[in-house]
Parts: structure tokens; sequence; C-alpha cells
């Protein structure tokens, strides 16, 4: 895909980042997503001006870099949506697992992501700073793709 084409995309997903992470601190900026998307490894689900998921696969292994809807859209569905069409991409890839690190704090996420199958694995205590003086733990999360839902 053109550079140019990227660089409108990087900006709509950084425009849907800023709305939907409340800590200033977690979100990406349009010039750091779209050094991620001209990384070959890189892919992404995009549900446009909704919400979209940024994944990266290499060989059997891939992993959730990032993910937001739009406030006004979530809890409709469309993240478990995007989750459900990242398992298709990762099984057509022949990749065996998906990982994903998410802050301890973030509920929803947290909910979402054991529903489509993620377990926990493993903890990153003190990882994420989400005020000047407030850290929240970062859970590992993996989970194995298949066919049965
Ligand atoms: C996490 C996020 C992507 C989920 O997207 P979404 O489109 O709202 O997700 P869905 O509507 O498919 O599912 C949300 C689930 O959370 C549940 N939920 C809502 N509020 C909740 C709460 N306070 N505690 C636990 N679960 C909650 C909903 O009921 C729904 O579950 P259900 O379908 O079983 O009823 C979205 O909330 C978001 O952009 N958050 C900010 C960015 C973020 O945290 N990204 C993830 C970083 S790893």
């Amino acid at each position: 895909m053109e550079n140019k084409v990227l660089k409108s995309l990087a900006d709509e997903f950084s425009d849907i980042h800023l709305k939907s992470f409340n800590q200033q601190n977690l979100r990406f900026s349009s010039r750091f997503i779209f050094s991620l998307l001209i990384n070959p490894q890189i892919s992404y689900i995009y549900k446009k001006n909704k919400g979209f998921c940024i994944f990266s696969i290499n060989k059997e292994d891939a992993e959730i870099i990032t993910m937001a809807v739009v406030p006004k859209y979530q809890n409709h569905g469309i993240g478990f949506l995007i989750l459900n069409e990242l398992d298709e991409v990762l099984l057509k890839s022949n990749c065996k697992k998906v990982f994903l690190e998410v802050a301890s704090n973030n509920l929803i996420a947290l909910h979402l992501y054991k529903k489509v199958g993620f377990r926990n694995f493993g903890i990153r205590k003190n990882y994420y700073r989400i005020l000047k003086d407030k850290k929240v733990d970062a859970i590992l999360m993996k989970k194995v793709v298949n066919l049965q839902k």
C-alpha cells in the first residue's frame, strides 16, 4: 500500500485511539501507528470510523498490539466482531497462538478477551503508568487459535 494511504489510515486509527483511551499516555500517535503499518509483519482489521485492531504475525505466533473502538460504538459487539475476524485471518496464516497485554484495570477489555478464549499466563507488575504517581499491572494473555468457538 502507498505511504500516502497508510499515513491517512494512521491518522484515522490515531483519532480513534485518542477518543477511546482515557489515559493520555496509552494513546498511540499517528506517527507511531504509521511506523507500525509500514512494517511487513504488521496487519490490521478496520471497521471504518468505528474501530480497529493492529496485530503482528511472526511465523506461528501473533500479537495484538492494540485495539480500540470509538466510545459511541462501544458495547455494541464491534470488538467481538473484530476479534472473530482476527481468528479467521490467523487461521489462514497458519498461526497457532496469539498473545496480548492489557492493563489490569481495563475491565471491559479483560472481559472481551476472556469471552473470545484468551487466558492469563503472566503479569508484569506496575507496567503501565496511568497517572504521574499511579501504575497498574499488565496482564499477559494468550489464546490457541482454532476453529472451535
Ligand atoms: C476494549 C474495547 C476495544 C472493546 O470494544 P467493544 O466494541 O466495546 O467490545 P464489545 O461490545 O464486543 O464487548 C464489550 C464487552 O464488555 C462488557 N462490559 C461493558 N462494561 C463492562 C465492565 N465495566 N466490566 C466488565 N465488562 C464490561 C460488555 O457487556 C461486553 O460484553 P458482552 O458482549 O459479553 O455483554 C473498547 O472498549 C475500547 O476501545 N476501549 C478503550 C481502548 C482499549 O482499552 N483497548 C484495549 C487495549 S488492550
